[in-house]
């Protein structure tokens, strides 16, 4: 009932010319297949209009990895979320963990950004998940039920087809220890459970539920044949196209 999402996070990774190549040999891979969910790719801003003409025709859609809370003016360094509709762009991902811990981002200021987001017409990727502390302490759920009702009560503008959420454990993000199944379909449930409350059953019902953090083509199989997740955001394996596409065609096999 909900089409897989495999998304791409490129992160610092692929100027115009890499990602260029990455684009073109996975739209060649995708080409002509009616695929049963749907593929993203998420580079830098600046690589975003190269990889927009290769995505072109493909069942392969174009993503951001931030946007502005702004929608113009002297906001030096910031891109629009109508200016990355512009460039071709479906998606925005938001509240990466990433951005976080470096840009020291809030629950406020995804509030913003997801409401641009969707102002323009694009879907959001809000990201949550929990420290290594934190679900030693036994508080991972607290802690993801407290990302979520930080931000989801208070969008302007959600609805079921202009928000996916990214589960994604911090501890389990470029360090090549992935989330166990038990640990995913749990986090993942409980998610959707506190959405059901905060958004209503029939949304949660409806909402793809992406899991985030050392994904890879030999894992994605039993991660995405889990009932709550929905695919996937991928860091490091989606800068391989036969990394990449062997994801993709987990998410084929199990969904
Ligand atoms: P890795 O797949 O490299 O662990 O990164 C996950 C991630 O942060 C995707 O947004």
């Amino acid at each position: 009932m909900r089409r897989y999402l495999v998304a791409g996070n490129w992160k610092l990774n692929l100027g115009p010319a890499a990602g260029a190549n990455l684009a073109a040999a996975l739209q060649a891979r995708l080409a002509g297949r009616a695929l049963k969910g749907d593929v993203l790719v998420c580079p830098p801003y600046v690589t975003i209009p190269a990889v927009a003409a290769f995505a072109q025709g493909a069942p392969l859609l174009v993503g951001a990895q931030d946007c502005s809370d702004q929608d113009q003016g002297a906001y030096t360094g910031q891109v629009s979320a109508a200016m990355l509709k512009e460039a071709g762009c479906t998606h925005v991902i938001v509240a990466h963990s990433e951005r976080r811990q470096y840009q020291r981002e809030t629950d406020a200021l995804f509030v913003a950004k997801i409401d641009r987001v969707h102002a323009a017409g694009l879907t959001a990727i809000f990201c949550y998940g929990e420290l290594l502390a934190e679900r030693r302490a036994g508080r991972a759920e607290d802690v993801v039920e407290a990302q979520l009702r930080g931000v989801l009560p208070r969008l302007a503008h959600a609805d079921r087809g202009n928000l996916v959420l990214a589960y994604e454990p911090v501890w389990a993000i470029g360090t090549g220890e992935t989330a166990t199944p038990e640990i995913a379909q749990q986090m993942h449930r409980t998610s959707r459970a506190i959405v059901a409350d905060l958004l209503g059953a029939e949304t949660a019902r409806q909402l793809r539920i992406l899991y985030g953090g050392s994904c890879k083509a030999a894992n994605a199989a039993e991660l995405f044949a889990l009932p709550d997740v929905d695919g996937g955001l991928i860091g490091g394996a989606s800068l391989k196209v036969d990394d990449f596409a062997g994801i993709i065609d987990a998410a084929e096999r199990v969904k």
